[in-house]
């Protein structure tokens, strides 16, 4: 059955693969405000100490299970995990969640994707240049997204025009599969991107302290914003419980993308090496070259009080409104924003294909349709599913989504994947199958953190987020009285696809059983 399976063309492709799927938007706009928004030297050791309890294990955990449920025929959490359990009937339904969360996440990162490639496209014809102040450029975001409007729809033409382009862009790389498509535009698109960042962080570094009436506002003030700690920081429980949802989210583990990718490996194909590279280039992507950029030019430019600010405004206002301004104040700023941009643009895009290829692996594995259909019935779903998020932008429906896949699933998911692997698969195991072909050791007190630690941490959070934040975020507090009805009918879409998946697993392996009975006779 393993037979005719996709496989990576080769060992770097896969690497670059998963730095492709982690390296995203994620650590562009999402960890400098996540670094800005706890102050000055709060942030990075619960980040770091996060990364390797978390982290780390965490990305092992993925490459291994999906190597070894790629060996026995299944891309997906769900065949993976009935694998790793063969005695359980029931942890395959416990595995939808590693196509449900991935979908989840589609039905708004692909928008979002798409806002960079429209800021891109607006840099090289001079739409952002003309812009002069905050105020500005927050009101061009607003147009763009048609905020403005009175009525309930928020679109706009141009923003749905860059949409379907991205869509589009998608499909055709995930049509033409593993080899193809994926591992092609990861080796092209990632060395770019990195180029692009460190170009960015050196001009951005080298601007040393332009304002003559602020000259302690540095670019090296500002890398020492992010670095110089504040040990009295740390007493604060909110920084570390956003330290390792800012982990999780930029690994892109918990959520079954690196499974699927670590599948299509074969039996001795190193996991343990390939997967601390991944994570190290995730890393190098994040902490040093966007915390290179965004930060400093930010406290530069604003200096540190309003960086906090601009943090706490909201998610996209560092990438969107304050890098632009930034870029109009510097000689060839508009090159610059282009970079800026289509850099942004090629992170989102080899992260977004990671996200849809659970969904076609699932059906490609379990229903054994062809990639090229699958695609197909993909592609009319997934346009449809993205919808909401682009017409229904500021009726909270965006961030309910970003909430239920970013925090919920993430969490639920990675505690699931490790207690299996862990526990139930069983350790020793576990460490024999990470190991097998690999040309690292990894130190044997990973054992234990895999084993105890790294669980226990996530039950922790588990139970910090339910109490702090997720009730509320169930119960809708907070939100908006006139907002109820898009949010209430985001989830009920989402607790259909859920029902939808749970079918299907049902029908998939009822399947299998005749077929196996089938052979038998
Ligand atoms: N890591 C991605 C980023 O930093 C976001 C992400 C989270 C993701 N989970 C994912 C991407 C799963 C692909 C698949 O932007």
């Amino acid at each position: 059955m393993s037979g005719d399976r996709q496989r990576w063309g080769t060992k770097i492709g896969v690497v670059l693969a998963v730095a492709g799927s982690a390296v995203g938007l994620g650590n562009f706009l999402r960890f400098p405000v996540q670094a800005g928004k706890y102050g000055e030297g709060a942030f990075m050791i619960p980040y770091l100490i996060a990364l390797v309890l978390v982290g780390i294990p965490l990305m092992w955990v993925e490459w291994t299970a999906g190597r070894y449920g790629g060996g026995r025929g299944h891309s997906t959490a769900p065949g993976i995990y009935d694998s790793l359990w063969k005695k359980s009937r029931f942890v395959k339904y416990l595995g939808i969640g590693g196509i449900f969360g991935p979908f989840l996440i589609y039905m708004y990162y692909v928008y979002i994707e798409s806002w960079c490639l429209a800021y891109a496209y607006y840099s090289l014809t001079g739409q952002l240049s003309n812009i002069t102040s905050s105020q500005g450029f927050i009101d061009f975001l607003s147009n763009y997204q048609g905020l403005s409007d009175a009525g309930f729809v928020s679109g706009t033409v141009p923003g749905f025009v860059f949409f379907l382009i991205t869509f589009l862009l998608n499909m055709t790389v995930i049509y033409f599969g593993i080899r193809g498509g994926i591992e092609k535009l990861c080796n092209i698109a990632m060395p770019l991107l990195l180029i692009f960042g460190v170009l960015l962080a050196i001009r951005v570094i080298t601007l040393f302290a332009p304002d003559p009436l602020h000259p302690d506002w540095s670019s090296i003030n500002g890398l020492g914003f992010i670095w110089n700690t504040d040990l009295s920081a740390l007493k604060s429980p909110k920084v570390w419980v956003a330290a390792t949802g800012q982990i999780f989210f930029t690994l892109s583990v918990g959520m079954g993308v690196i499974l699927t990718y670590s599948s299509y490996l074969r039996k001795k194909d190193d996991i343990a090496l390939s997967g601390l590279a991944a994570a190290s280039t995730n890393e190098f992507a994040e902490v040093i070259v966007a915390g290179a950029i965004v930060i400093p030019a930010a406290f530069i430019f604003f200096g540190p009080g309003e960086i906090v600010e601009i943090a706490n405004s909201g998610a996209f206002n560092l990438g969107f409104v304050t890098m632009p301004q930034i870029f109009n104040k510097i000689p060839l700023g508009a090159m610059l924003c282009f970079l800026w941009f289509f850099m942004l643009f090629l992170a989102g895009i080899t992260s977004s294909i990671s996200i849809v290829q659970p969904s076609i692996a699932f059906m490609e594995d379990e229903f054994k349709i062809k990639r090229q259909k699958a695609v197909k019935i993909f592609g009319v779903v997934a346009f449809v599913l993205c919808q909401p998020a682009l017409w229904f932008l500021h009726r909270g429906v965006l961030d309910d989504l970003d909430f239920w896949g970013a925090n919920f699933v993430i969490v639920v998911g990675a505690t699931i994947e490790i207690i299996l692997l862990a526990w139930i698969f069983g350790i020793n195991k576990a460490w024999d199958e990470l190991h097998l072909g690999a040309k690292l050791r990894v130190p044997v007190i990973f054992k234990f953190i895999t084993k105890y630690i790294t669980p226990t941490l996530l039950l922790a959070l588990l139970i910090w987020f339910f109490v702090e934040d997720w009730l509320d975020i169930i119960t809708m507090k907070g939100v908006p009285p006139e907002n109820i009805p898009y949010v209430l009918g985001i989830r009920l879409v989402l607790v259909g696809i859920l029902l939808f998946l749970a079918i299907m697993v049902w029908i998939a392996w009822k399947r299998h059983k005749s077929e196996d009975k089938a052979k038998d006779l």
